[in-house]
């Protein structure tokens, strides 16, 4: 008979709460699959008398997270505190430097201190599982490390943020503000306490880091990432995409470039065709493009107690089988160092969205302007506000929206373009532009 593997957890908020539960309620099955009991023996949060519906009798409360990743009778310490810094940081080193397996769901610490932690469970031979850091029950990192080990990735991307998800497909569905909806993310539990954290794109960002690590053997390096978030996106912005066959979608997307790989955290436009496209509300989606074989796409609930629990319990059954996965898909003294690719450089498709003068000519200067950086125009929409003619009407121009689609093309000619444009003093407020992203 194998021994049980004894679990600690650090943390019973929704998430930690609900791991307790699963592990009671799938004991069994856990059991069958792994071939050994898994019994949660110790916990520690910060209020002991907290109501949180789950039977914690025979567990015992440690009096903070040290003394839990420290208790000798633990096999697999799983930290469900969050933050990127203390106390989840000293409790996760002293489990791995004590030979204990470590699951954790916290993307900012992974993002930030993961490279220090792995080279500590390389050396004590523990695991270190962050399934649930990313996508929270889509299996990602497991599909990326295991599934395909073979195969040479070209890109990945995709929705890493529920949040940003949610609140885009409210407004562009219900034309709701941005205010309203991110209030709505809030109280459905899936904004993070500091929501700029997602709508300013960190937290996709992060993600991403951890992705790429995984994807292209590369020191993982918050820092490597560009990031933009989803607060200059307007209602007209994602008017005009649905009606050029697009969606506005906050993307974040590795890539293999001629110039090194291209780390990136923006607001995309992608084809209203795309898989990607589909994928609404708080769902998120990973697409990976994979050498010689077609797109794969994995959709899920990437937030929320229920969703999170499930990938940390896969985890640690993984712990239970005697797995011990070098966590990012290789030994680290083999990750490769990785830096910002410059966004000057980035090429692809773009939205550009001006306020224009409305007079004879204006139109025909962006069109020169462009061509002089090479800016070949795909579409070009101009538009008079409610469909009346202001000129006409006034004697006199007010500003009308032209929104034009490139074909591929530089960000830097893309700008160099743009401020010809403002010279030109034809159209007046800041260009809005947004990145094209084709599959
Ligand atoms: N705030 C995150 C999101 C939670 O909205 O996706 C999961 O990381």
């Amino acid at each position: 008979m194998v021994a049980p593997l004894n679990v600690g957890i650090a943390g019973l908020g929704t998430v930690g709460s609900e791991v307790v539960r699963l592990i009671e309620q799938q004991g069994r099955i856990l059991s069958a699959r792994t071939g050994r009991d898994i019994r949660v023996v110790g916990v520690t949060a910060r209020s002991k008398a907290k109501k949180r519906g789950i039977d914690l009798r025979g567990i015992s409360w440690a009096r903070d997270p040290l003394e839990l990743a420290n208790d000798a009778r633990i096999d697999c310490f799983v930290e469900l505190m969050g933050g990127a810094g203390e106390p989840a940081l000293s409790a996760i080193e002293a489990a791995l430097k004590s030979g204990k397996s470590v699951v954790t769901a916290n993307k900012a610490l992974i993002a930030k201190h993961g490279l220090r932690l792995a080279k500590l469970a390389e050396l004590h031979g523990g695991a270190l599982n962050f399934e649930a850091a990313v996508g929270a029950a889509i299996p990602v990192i497991k599909t990326l490390r295991e599934g395909l080990a073979g195969t040479s990735v070209q890109r990945v991307y995709g929705i890493l943020n529920g949040t940003c998800n949610y609140i885009l497909t409210r407004m562009e569905q219900e034309r709701l503000s941005f205010a309203e909806c991110l209030k709505d993310a809030q109280r459905l539990g899936y904004a993070e306490a500091n929501p700029s954290f997602d709508v300013d794109g960190h937290d996709t960002a992060q993600k991403l880091a951890i992705l790429a690590s995984l994807a292209f053997g590369t020191e993982i390096a918050e820092k490597a990432v560009y990031v933009e978030g989803i607060s200059s996106i307007a209602p007209e912005d994602l008017r005009a995409a649905e009606e050029l066959g697009y969606r506005v979608k906050l993307l974040g997307v590795a890539v293999k470039t001629a110039k090194g790989i291209e780390q990136r955290v923006h607001p995309t436009m992608v084809p209203k065709s795309s898989s990607i496209a589909q994928v609404m509300g708080v769902t998120n989606a990973v697409t990976i493009d994979g050498e010689g074989i077609a797109p794969i796409t994995l959709v899920g609930p990437g937030a929320g107690g229920a969703a999170t629990a499930s990938a940390v319990v896969a985890d640690i059954a993984d712990v239970a089988r005697g797995i011990r996965a070098k966590p990012f898909g290789r030994p680290v003294a083999q990750l490769r160092a990785t830096s910002k690719a410059p966004m000057e450089r980035h090429e692809g498709g773009y939205y550009i969205r001006l306020m224009a003068r409305d007079l004879a000519g204006t139109a025909a200067t962006i069109a020169t302007r462009l061509a002089e950086q090479k800016i070949s125009i795909e579409s070009i929409v101009q538009r008079h506000a409610n469909g009346v003619d202001t000129a006409a009407l006034n004697g006199k121009s007010s500003p009308v929206p032209v929104i034009l689609i490139t074909y591929a093309t530089s960000e830097d000619a893309v700008y160099r373009a743009l401020q010809a444009v403002q010279r030109d003093k034809v159209i007046s407020g800041r260009p809005q532009v947004i990145r094209i992203e084709k599959n």
